[in-house]
């Protein structure tokens, strides 16, 4: 039987998953890293951790599954979004890659704003100017690194350095490639109008290609590293948000993916270049050719219960603490939670936003608290659904959630009555790496469409419906709304 291989170059690992024809995952490895902070707000990693992390894992992965690596038929990328790297005519490394998480950039998503106009910015590329996003990173080496800046010869995403240590190829996805904020949605491609404004060179940017298609072959070098054979085709893949959403099915309008983990995803295929007026939900193109997704952004969602679980609960399994919590009653006898622990990007992108619990009396409890900061996630969860189907997106039939926080019944019941579909799990856990290797088995034509691939693996599970509370929840949810304008004053000056 055939295999391929899909590689995630997170932030914090490497992870190689081995599929099989029938779209089991067969074996798992990764090689973890850190990330360094040289000063407050930044966040920057050298781009060799990838790749060693690549090697070792590809190496590990077929050594412990006996895997010949002759029957690896493709290979497909994923990886942390936005990342900035930077290399010279050589193809070496200038400076370490600037991250997604690095928050340096604030004044240069105000020069890109002004630059394009802020409207005229959101129509071409679907999003606002925000610290995570590639361009505002460009734009700083531009301005504060002259001497990196004058030998730049090409700019890549991460998960695209480790395809050119892969096959020797410049060359990116049109997933990764629309979160660079350096796209035209709508073209699937670099913007000439983006880059002369930001005064980018357009040979610095790769040739993209779509989430399925083949970009280049292993090298005999890299072969000779990976212990993979020399020739396997690589396909493009997609970012790690765009590759998790194939990985659980989402490929299709009315198919949300919904991931459950420290921060909160609302991820909803379109088939059109659908954004929201005022970008405050990301628009990218996806990893499914001719489709495209919006995305909400929660900073803090398991992560809220995390915080809540270590400052009030201290070694309290999570379990009992959500059973108990099914003991106070749908909307926690008035007392609601804001999930901004660590500001927030959707659908305020505020640095300074922080948490509240609004409405605490003497009659509340520990259980009342608990189930108020899983409703409190959800409502914020529904704040960004709300902005999508505003944008033109069809409501959800049905959302496959993934992430930790969906282990827990009734947090998945406060999903389904709180966002008004129906809350699905899926067979398959290994998310982003699993994601690219499905696109690795269309571009290996083991299926004609990523839809078909996602059909015959993916497995969704119906766990969740929306029940009677659910038109309650919309009331309390009205009251919620209020709560960020009323305070976002007072969170101000309390930063
Ligand atoms: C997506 C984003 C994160 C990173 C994390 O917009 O910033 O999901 O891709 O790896």
């Amino acid at each position: 039987m055939g295999h391929v291989i899909g590689i995630d170059a997170s932030t914090t690992a490497t992870k190689a998953v081995l599929v099989d024809e029938a779209g089991a995952v067969v074996g798992i490895a990764a090689a973890e890293y850190g990330f360094d902070q040289p000063r407050p707000l930044w966040s920057e990693q050298d781009p060799g951790l990838w790749w060693d992390g690549s090697v070792a894992a590809v190496r590990e992965v077929l050594r412990t599954t006996g895997t010949d690596p002759t029957g690896v038929a493709a290979i497909g990328l994923t990886g942390q979004m936005h990342g900035l790297v930077l290399l010279d005519a050589a193809g070496d490394v200038l400076r370490p890659a600037i991250l997604w998480n690095d928050q340096r950039t604030g004044a240069e998503c105000d020069a890109i704003r002004s630059a394009l106009g802020p409207r005229r910015l959101v129509e071409i590329t679907g999003n606002d100017a925000l610290t995570g996003f590639t361009a505002p990173k460009l734009v700083w080496v531009r301005d504060h690194e002259p001497d990196v800046w004058r030998r730049v010869a090409h700019v890549l995403l991460p998960k695209d350095y480790v395809r050119l240590r892969l096959t020797g190829d410049y060359a990116m996805d049109k997933a990764d490639g629309a979160g660079t904020l350096l796209f035209d949605l709508a073209a699937r491609d670099w913007s000439p109008e983006v880059l002369a404004a930001l005064r980018i060179d357009p040979a610095w940017m790769a040739p993209t290609f779509e989430g399925p298609e083949v970009t280049g072959t292993v090298s005999a070098e890299a072969a000779t590293e990976t212990g993979l054979r020399a020739g396997t085709p690589v396909v493009a893949g997609g970012g790690d948000q765009s590759a998790n959403a194939v990985g659980v099915g989402a490929v299709v309008p009315g198919r949300m993916a919904l991931s459950l983990g420290t921060s909160g995803v609302v991820f909803a295929t379109t088939d059109r270049p659908l954004f929201e007026p005022a970008g405050r939900v990301h628009a990218f193109c996806h990893a499914v050719p001719a489709r495209w997704h919006m995305m909400s952004v929660m900073l803090s969602a398991a992560g809220s219960l995390r915080w809540f679980r270590d400052a009030v609960a201290p070694g309290v399994p999570f379990g009992d603490l959500a059973d108990a919590a099914a003991e106070a009653p749908a909307g926690s006898d008035g007392l609601l939670f804001l999930p901004y622990l660590s500001g927030e990007r959707s659908p305020y992108p505020d640095p300074l936003a922080r948490g509240a619990f609004v409405g605490l009396t003497l009659a509340h409890d520990r259980r009342h608290l608990t189930r108020a900061v899983m409703e409190g996630v959800a409502f914020g969860l529904r704040d960004g659904l709300d902005l999508m189907v505003t944008a033109g997106m069809a409501a959800p039939d049905q959302i496959r959630a993934s992430g930790g926080g969906t282990a827990s019944p009734l947090w998945r019941q406060v999903l389904a009555d709180v966002l008004g579909a129906e809350i699905a799990t899926v067979s398959t856990t290994e998310g982003a790496a699993y994601g690219a290797g499905l696109l690795a088995a269309v571009g290996a034509g083991w299926f004609p469409t990523v839809e078909a691939a996602a059909d015959a693996a993916v497995v969704a599970t119906p766990v969740a419906a929306p029940g009677p509370d659910a038109p309650r929840y919309a009331a309390w949810h009205a009251t919620y709304r209020d709560l960020y304008p009323a305070l976002s004053p007072s969170f101000r000056r309390l930063a």
